[in-house]
């Protein structure tokens, strides 16, 4: 029987001898677990750090999956997705204050400053070895389709496809969420938007599939939306 065969997982990085896949799945599950608490720890640090980008990432996360349901993508990869948008920005951690939460418009300097954080993002991320591919993702956050965005400029398909999702979802939120400085937009304005920009900016692909998906979602008249790795209810609108 397959549960009296050994096994061997990758736990940590190493390489750990099981004897059942009972235990093999145990093992994992409490992995997972870690890597959740972990997760959680991280969103904490940053929600201290800056009470609004912890909630655009929730909302991030919540409009990343929405889209990634309407591509299909299966339990695993909403699941990886759910992980990238949640830190797509957590590189802001090391952006100052006075730059972050300028509420007007940055200079050159400053800007450079800003540009800085989805790398920041990686490096804090791709230390610890289940975050690789996530590292990876929230790197490539602010590329563009057209090949003009940054760190890499990498254009078109070749940009990782949940870099693409999260940077629909990033704008979105940008352009729907209130700041003390300025009204959001509303969502027909907002989608007039990303359509404006297929194509350039982004995959138009997947603005076609946003816009569908987002449409559904409002439909639902939900206030408050669940995410799968971090607990609670959240606002769809943010102040
Ligand atoms: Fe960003």
């Amino acid at each position: 029987m397959s549960d009296k065969k050994s096994n061997v997982i990758s736990l940590h990085g190493h390489k750990v001898a099981v004897t059942t896949s009972r235990e093999a799945e145990t093992l994992r599950q409490s992995q997972k677990e870690f890597c959740e608490q972990a997760v959680r720890s991280i969103l904490h640090a940053l929600d201290c750090k800056d009470h609004y980008t912890y909630g655009h990432s929730m909302r991030v996360a919540y409009y990343s999956l929405t889209l990634g349901k309407e591509l299909g993508l299966d339990h695993e990869a909403l699941y990886n997705l759910e992980l990238a948008a949640l830190f797509h920005d957590i590189g802001k951690i090391a952006v100052p204050d006075a730059v972050l939460n300028k509420p007007a418009r940055l200079t050159e300097e400053e800007f450079l400053v800003m540009k800085s954080h989805p790398s920041k993002s990686a490096e804090i991320l791709k230390g610890f070895a289940p975050f690789e591919d996530i590292a990876l993702w929230a790197k490539h956050h602010h590329e563009r389709y057209d090949g003009r965005g940054y760190p890499d400029g990498m254009k078109g398909d070749d940009i990782p496809l949940y870099s693409r999702i999260i940077l629909i979802a990033d704008t979105f939120d940008a352009m729907t969420s209130t700041r003390p400085y300025r009204k959001g937009l509303p969502y027909e304005v907002a989608f007039a938007e990303l359509i404006e920009f297929s194509g350039s900016q982004f995959d138009p692909n997947l603005v076609e599939h946003f816009i569908t998906a987002m449409r559904r979602e409002e439909g639902k008249n939900e206030q408050t939306f669940k995410l799968t790795i971090v607990d609670g209810e959240f606002n769809k609108d943010a102040a």
